[in-house]
């Protein structure tokens, strides 16, 4: 199984671009391949409904379609601003979802969040839920929201809490074996 993991953040300090490498390395351990990649490597303009009738979708919303195509299950780690979805990850589920067929259709995916706040981003995954699941994604029920982020890691990565180090882990394995389990009766019913 492949697993596209996106962090919602570029910037050089996200944490929730640390967040994406933690859950990158967690899934690789239990066996998937894991593509890692950052929005900025997607760079898109704001959704227009005349550029895309002119031009078509920009290259970074068919390379963003591409590798959310070529992988069995999807975890965004996404930054919440003010209370919700950043504009930029709303952008760019904007655009993927003018693909045919649609991309996130059956795409089991996991969403979580790093924030220095007391709430840790969740409320940005409430909002993120709903396009996601308009969209025919199957977001997975539990989600992993990290709260003082800023004083959450090591050095190495890591989360220094040993408890939710574990916490993270049994989230990231227990969303894995249901992908699994959907990809394989995907295929069968594909057969
Ligand atoms: C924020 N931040 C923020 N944090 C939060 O927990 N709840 C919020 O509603 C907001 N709102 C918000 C709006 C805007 C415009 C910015 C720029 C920031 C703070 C945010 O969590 C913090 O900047 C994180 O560091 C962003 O994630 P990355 O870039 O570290 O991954």
């Amino acid at each position: 199984m492949r697993v596209f993991v996106l962090a919602g953040s570029s910037r050089s300090g996200s944490m929730n671009r640390r967040l994406a490498s933690l859950v990158g390395g967690l899934v690789t351990r239990s066996g998937p391949t894991v593509d890692l990649a950052r929005l900025a490597d997607f760079p898109m303009p704001a959704y227009d409904g005349d550029t895309e009738a002119g031009e078509g979708p920009p290259p970074a919303a068919v390379a963003l379609r591409d590798r959310i195509e070529a992988a069995q299950a999807l975890v965004i780690a996404s930054p919440e601003y003010n209370a919700s979805v950043p504009g930029v990850v709303k952008n760019a589920i904007d655009w993927v979802s003018r693909f045919r067929p649609q991309p996130f259709k059956d795409k089991q995916t996991l969403l979580v969040s790093a924030s220095p706040s007391m709430v840790g981003g969740n409320r940005g995954l409430w909002a993120l839920r709903v396009p996601l699941e308009h969209l025919g994604a199957r977001v997975y029920p539990d989600m992993f929201s990290l709260a003082g982020a800023h004083h959450a890691f090591t050095e190495d990565g890591e989360l220094t809490d040993p408890q939710l180090a574990e916490r993270l882990t049994q989230t990231v394995d227990s969303f894995l074996d249901l992908a699994e389990a959907d990809t394989r009766y995907l295929c069968l019913q594909r057969r």
